[in-house]
Protein backbone atom coordinates (compact mmCIF):
# COMPACT_ATOMS: atom_id res chain seq x y z
CA UNK A 1 0.00 0.00 0.00
CA UNK A 2 2.69 1.92 1.11
CA UNK A 3 4.86 1.54 -2.25
CA UNK A 4 2.00 2.50 -4.26
CA UNK A 5 1.22 5.34 -2.98
CA UNK A 6 4.57 5.97 -2.96
CA UNK A 7 5.05 5.40 -6.78
CA UNK A 8 1.47 7.25 -7.56
CA UNK A 9 3.72 10.18 -5.92
CA UNK A 10 6.45 9.76 -8.50
CA UNK A 11 4.75 9.07 -11.23
CA UNK A 12 2.36 12.55 -10.52
CA UNK A 13 5.46 14.36 -9.75
CA UNK A 14 7.24 12.96 -13.23
CA UNK A 15 3.81 13.98 -14.83
CA UNK A 16 4.00 17.52 -13.48
CA UNK A 17 7.41 17.91 -14.49
CA UNK A 18 6.84 17.16 -17.79
CA UNK A 19 4.16 19.79 -18.01
CA UNK A 20 6.30 23.14 -17.63
CA UNK A 21 9.59 22.43 -20.18
CA UNK A 22 11.47 25.20 -18.44
CA UNK A 23 14.59 23.45 -16.24
CA UNK A 24 14.26 25.86 -13.48
CA UNK A 25 10.22 24.57 -13.19
CA UNK A 26 11.42 20.98 -13.74
CA UNK A 27 14.56 20.93 -11.69
CA UNK A 28 13.19 23.09 -8.68
CA UNK A 29 16.11 23.56 -6.22
CA UNK A 30 14.13 22.66 -3.32
CA UNK A 31 16.02 19.86 -2.69
CA UNK A 32 14.15 17.26 -4.71
CA UNK A 33 16.50 16.25 -7.64
CA UNK A 34 15.98 14.42 -11.13
CA UNK A 35 19.21 13.09 -11.79
CA UNK A 36 19.26 10.96 -14.86
CA UNK A 37 21.98 8.25 -14.53
CA UNK A 38 21.09 6.48 -17.61
CA UNK A 39 23.26 6.20 -20.62
CA UNK A 40 26.35 7.41 -18.75
CA UNK A 41 29.63 6.82 -20.76
CA UNK A 42 32.97 7.56 -20.44
CA UNK A 43 33.43 9.46 -23.74
CA UNK A 44 30.33 12.02 -22.83
CA UNK A 45 29.78 11.77 -19.80
CA UNK A 46 32.73 11.30 -17.35
CA UNK A 47 35.24 13.12 -19.45
CA UNK A 48 32.73 16.19 -19.01
CA UNK A 49 32.91 15.99 -15.57
CA UNK A 50 36.44 15.09 -15.34
CA UNK A 51 37.15 18.05 -17.91
CA UNK A 52 35.52 20.80 -15.85
CA UNK A 53 36.81 19.62 -12.61
CA UNK A 54 39.77 18.28 -12.89
CA UNK A 55 42.02 18.40 -15.81
CA UNK A 56 43.29 21.49 -15.20
CA UNK A 57 45.94 19.90 -12.75
CA UNK A 58 45.34 16.39 -13.88
CA UNK A 59 46.43 15.94 -17.43
CA UNK A 60 48.70 16.94 -19.90
CA UNK A 61 51.74 18.52 -18.63
CA UNK A 62 50.32 20.24 -15.49
CA UNK A 63 51.83 20.29 -12.54
CA UNK A 64 49.48 21.18 -10.11
CA UNK A 65 47.61 17.37 -9.88
CA UNK A 66 51.17 15.62 -8.33
CA UNK A 67 52.10 14.09 -11.23
CA UNK A 68 48.58 12.45 -11.25
CA UNK A 69 47.17 12.26 -14.85
CA UNK A 70 43.32 11.20 -15.46
CA UNK A 71 43.23 12.16 -18.83
CA UNK A 72 43.07 8.82 -20.37
CA UNK A 73 40.74 5.88 -19.89
CA UNK A 74 43.84 3.81 -18.44
CA UNK A 75 45.29 6.78 -16.39
CA UNK A 76 41.87 6.90 -14.38
CA UNK A 77 41.27 3.30 -14.34
CA UNK A 78 44.65 3.18 -12.11
CA UNK A 79 42.60 5.51 -9.43
CA UNK A 80 39.29 3.62 -10.06
CA UNK A 81 40.92 0.43 -9.07
CA UNK A 82 43.12 1.34 -6.30
CA UNK A 83 39.81 3.21 -5.16
CA UNK A 84 41.35 6.90 -4.83
CA UNK A 85 39.14 8.40 -7.68
CA UNK A 86 35.90 7.54 -5.67
CA UNK A 87 37.44 8.46 -2.38
CA UNK A 88 38.86 12.10 -3.67
CA UNK A 89 35.39 12.87 -4.83
CA UNK A 90 33.28 11.48 -2.50
CA UNK A 91 35.58 13.13 0.08
CA UNK A 92 35.58 9.97 2.66
CA UNK A 93 38.68 11.50 4.57
CA UNK A 94 40.16 8.15 3.52
CA UNK A 95 42.46 10.58 0.81
CA UNK A 96 42.81 14.38 0.02
CA UNK A 97 39.50 15.69 -0.52
CA UNK A 98 39.33 16.45 -5.22
CA UNK A 99 38.45 18.53 -6.59
CA UNK A 100 41.77 20.43 -4.48
CA UNK A 101 40.72 23.93 -3.40
CA UNK A 102 37.26 23.63 -5.29
CA UNK A 103 34.13 22.89 -4.21
CA UNK A 104 32.87 19.43 -4.07
CA UNK A 105 30.88 17.73 -7.48
CA UNK A 106 27.53 18.28 -7.33
CA UNK A 107 25.16 15.30 -6.22
CA UNK A 108 24.04 14.46 -9.40
CA UNK A 109 27.93 13.94 -10.60
CA UNK A 110 28.48 12.03 -8.07
CA UNK A 111 25.60 9.49 -8.83
CA UNK A 112 26.70 9.45 -12.42
CA UNK A 113 30.18 8.64 -11.41
CA UNK A 114 29.00 6.21 -8.62
CA UNK A 115 26.54 4.69 -11.75
CA UNK A 116 29.46 4.52 -14.55
CA UNK A 117 32.02 2.30 -12.00
CA UNK A 118 29.05 0.37 -10.92
CA UNK A 119 28.68 -0.63 -14.26
CA UNK A 120 32.40 -1.73 -14.34
CA UNK A 121 33.51 1.53 -15.52
CA UNK A 122 33.60 0.65 -19.32
CA UNK A 123 35.35 2.46 -22.11
CA UNK A 124 32.41 3.28 -24.01
C1 LIG B 1 44.04 22.51 -8.13
C2 LIG B 1 44.58 21.27 -8.64
C3 LIG B 1 43.72 20.03 -8.56
C4 LIG B 1 42.45 19.84 -9.01
C5 LIG B 1 41.52 20.83 -9.68
C6 LIG B 1 42.14 18.44 -8.78
N1 LIG B 1 43.20 17.81 -8.17
FE1 LIG B 1 43.34 15.85 -7.69
N2 LIG B 1 45.17 16.15 -6.88
C7 LIG B 1 45.85 17.35 -6.86
C8 LIG B 1 47.10 17.17 -6.15
C9 LIG B 1 48.14 18.24 -5.89
C10 LIG B 1 47.14 15.81 -5.74
C11 LIG B 1 48.21 15.11 -4.93
C12 LIG B 1 47.74 15.22 -3.50
C13 LIG B 1 48.59 14.54 -2.54
O1 LIG B 1 49.19 13.51 -2.87
O2 LIG B 1 48.62 15.02 -1.41
C14 LIG B 1 45.92 15.20 -6.24
C15 LIG B 1 45.63 13.87 -6.04
C16 LIG B 1 44.53 13.24 -6.59
C17 LIG B 1 44.27 11.83 -6.54
C18 LIG B 1 45.13 10.78 -5.86
C19 LIG B 1 44.60 10.47 -4.51
C20 LIG B 1 44.68 11.63 -3.61
O3 LIG B 1 43.62 12.19 -3.30
O4 LIG B 1 45.81 12.01 -3.23
C21 LIG B 1 43.12 11.61 -7.19
C22 LIG B 1 42.41 10.27 -7.41
C23 LIG B 1 42.64 12.88 -7.66
N3 LIG B 1 43.52 13.86 -7.30
C24 LIG B 1 41.47 13.06 -8.36
C25 LIG B 1 40.97 14.30 -8.74
C26 LIG B 1 39.71 14.47 -9.38
C27 LIG B 1 38.77 13.34 -9.76
C28 LIG B 1 39.55 15.81 -9.58
C29 LIG B 1 38.35 16.51 -10.17
C30 LIG B 1 37.05 16.20 -9.56
C31 LIG B 1 40.73 16.47 -9.07
N4 LIG B 1 41.56 15.52 -8.56
C32 LIG B 1 40.96 17.83 -9.13
C33 LIG B 1 45.43 18.54 -7.43
C34 LIG B 1 44.20 18.75 -8.01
Amino acid sequence: MKKSLLIMGMMMFILYGCYYDKASLVYPSTGINICDTTGVTYSNTITGILNANCYTCHSGTAAMGGGIKLDTYTGLQVYINNKQFLSSVMQDGSVPAMPLGGSKLSACDLNKIQAWINHGSPNN
